[in-house]
């Protein structure tokens, strides 16, 4: 009988199999889809890894009733876990794929983690006669000082060199596709040159262009961090309606476009290319814009960093935010000759010769006479040699020891000669590499650079001070201004009796010598052709110039008749 029921009710014992397989089914399915979904968010993540810095993804799985509402995925990055929690309800397959978007998107939009150590594109953001090319060139003078090798990329450099002259504002309009295409390919042109400075293992390149749009940044800040170089905008901004006009009229004087127009054509053209900038400018916007970046508000007013993290950056905000715009005039002059210059011997703290008397009264009237007009300032260093020749100069003294000439060591008050009789390697080895060489328990010119850095950025925004230095040192401060190469600082020639004025113009300097006439004896020992520990004593000496020993004698009548 029971038999017979059971029979009677297969189809029935049947259907109740098939739902059982069939729900099965359905959950492991189920459950599949959701892994699936999971992993393809993470793949795509960890995709991008290499890029994003994400160090390692992994998703949790939580119990079966959670899964119907929540979705975890668990983003670990180093130090902090990240987390993107799905909120309940949002299990659809629509708000899955927007959740999945935003996800990626959040991710895209994290700063890449690239090493502090990687190599950095600065790009400058702003309109025309913002300041931005002066501000690349300090920051680039700056940065090298401090031993990052540091080029600036100036777009409309590239430019100009499409064009065999520059015709007029019209290639910056928006709706000029030929000339839009000019200034795109230029902009290309310059990134890929600063990418290939970046990759020779230099540190900083400065991307001088004006970067107005949103698109332009975003593409850049994507193709930069790809290839794994650190990225910064610099936004300048300027309202200073005072600021703003010598601005424009630096551009004026100084821009290569203008130089073939009469000052009306060039104000005209200059106005309609502002106002084809305006048209397109974008600011930078810190909340839809993932970028790290400084706002720099007339030349330094006001700095904001919006994610600027690492070293370099860091560095990079403090020299801004102590950064003025001034036009300035400084001078530089070396003591008046001294007793240890007139027999040729170097270092200690002698006192002046009665012709360096004569050099330090006549630059005391040079002097004063602009004193007179307009307030001045004198920078000496701690030795006896230059506060007596500043002696006598109507202005407010300041005795710096950073200003201190080179200390020779075991060479301080020798000769050149006697040097290389007591010490003919080490006089062969400063030779060899005058820039790097350090004198035995003294300096070398590299301590110099480095002693100097703080009394330059103070010098940077001064106006009207003279600096009375030496020999050594004011290679060095020279050399910075004039963004000379390191390797020829030492063997610049900054002659005794000489005032050297320099004035800035846009980012540049200009730089004039008045010599006062006073005899002097010459100090500027040329790099000899050999420098080879072998050489003889007389091509050791072969530029040693020549001082009192072999000066006529009536050396002290001749400067009495000077005066
Ligand atoms: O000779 C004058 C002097 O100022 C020395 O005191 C100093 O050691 C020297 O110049 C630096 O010049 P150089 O590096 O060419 O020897």
């Amino acid at each position: 009988m029971a038999l017979l029921s059971i029979r009677g009710d297969w189809h029935l014992y049947l259907w109740l199999i098939y739902r059982k397989i069939y729900s099965a089914v359905i959950w492991l399915l189920g459950n599949h889809c959701r892994g699936d979904k999971s992993r393809s968010v993470i793949s795509v993540v960890a995709g991008s890894q290499s890029l994003a810095g994400l160090h390692r993804v992994r998703t949790r799985r939580r119990k079966p009733q959670q899964h119907r509402n929540k979705h975890v995925v668990a983003l670990v990055r180093r130090p902090s876990l990240r987390r993107i929690v799905m909120a309940p309800g949002a299990s659809t397959a629509h708000a899955m794929m927007e959740d999945k978007e935003k996800a990626l998107s959040n991710v895209s939009m994290r700063r890449r983690r690239i090493s502090q150590f990687a190599p950095l594109l600065i790009a400058l953001v702003g309109l025309p006669a913002r300041g931005k090319s002066q501000l690349a060139h300090r920051l680039s003078r700056h940065l090298n000082w401090n031993g990052e090798s540091t080029k600036v990329f100036d777009c409309s450099e590239y430019r100009r060199r499409h064009m065999a002259m520059y015709g007029s504002h019209d290639i910056f309009r928006a709706d000029n596709l030929q000339g839009s295409a000019i200034r795109s390919q230029s902009a290309r042109e310059a990134v890929q040159d600063a990418v290939l400075w970046l990759k020779d293992g230099n540190s900083v390149a400065i991307f001088d262009g004006t970067n107005v749009t949103k698109e332009q940044r975003r593409e850049l800040n994507e193709c930069i961090t790809d290839m794994g170089f650190r990225i910064l905008f610099i936004e300048c901004v300027c309202e200073d309606q005072e600021l703003l006009e010598r601005n424009i009229i630096e551009i004026l004087h100084y821009s290569a476009d203008y130089k073939t127009m009469t000052e009306e054509e060039a104000i005209d053209d200059l106005r309609k290319k502002l106002e084809h900038y305006m048209r397109q400018y974008e600011p930078i916007d810190a909340n839809s814009e993932a970028l790290s970046f400084v706002r720099v508000e007339n030349m330094g007013d006001t700095v904001t960093a919006h994610k600027v993290s690492g070293q370099k950056e860091s560095g990079i905000l403090g020299y801004l935010s102590g950064m003025r715009a001034l036009p300035q005039t400084l001078y530089f002059t070396r003591h008046g000759e001294s007793e240890y210059n007139v027999v040729g011997r170097i270092g200690g703290d002698a006192v002046l010769s009665p012709r360096g008397e004569s050099y330090a009264h006549g630059l005391a009237v040079h002097l004063n006479e602009l004193a007179a007009h307009e307030p001045l300032t004198v920078w000496t260093s701690e030795l006896r040699r230059t506060k007596q020749t500043a002696a006598d100069i109507m202005a407010p003294k300041r005795a710096i020891r950073a200003l201190n000439e080179l200390d020779a060591g075991i060479c301080e008050g020798l000769t050149y000669e006697e040097m290389q009789e007591r010490f003919p390697q080490e006089f062969a080895w400063r030779d060899q590499d005058k820039l790097r060489y350090r004198y035995p328990w003294g300096e070398s010119y590299i301590d110099i650079m480095t002693r100097l850095r703080p009394v330059l950025s103070a010098l940077e925004d001064e106006h009207n001070v003279v600096v009375v230095g030496h020999q050594a040192v004011l290679r060095c401060m020279l050399g910075y201004f004039l963004d000379a190469q390191l390797d020829e600082l030492p063997y610049m020639n900054v002659p005794l009796h000489t005032i050297v004025k320099l004035t800035s113009y846009g980012y540049k300097y200009k730089l004039e010598m008045i010599k006062l006439p006073i005899d002097c004896v010459d100090t500027h020992r040329k790099q000899p052709k050999n420098c080879s520990i072998n050489r003889t004593t007389a091509d050791a000496l072969v530029t040693v110039p020549s001082h009192y020993d072999t000066l006529p004698s009536n050396m002290w009548q001749n400067s009495e008749a000077q005066l």
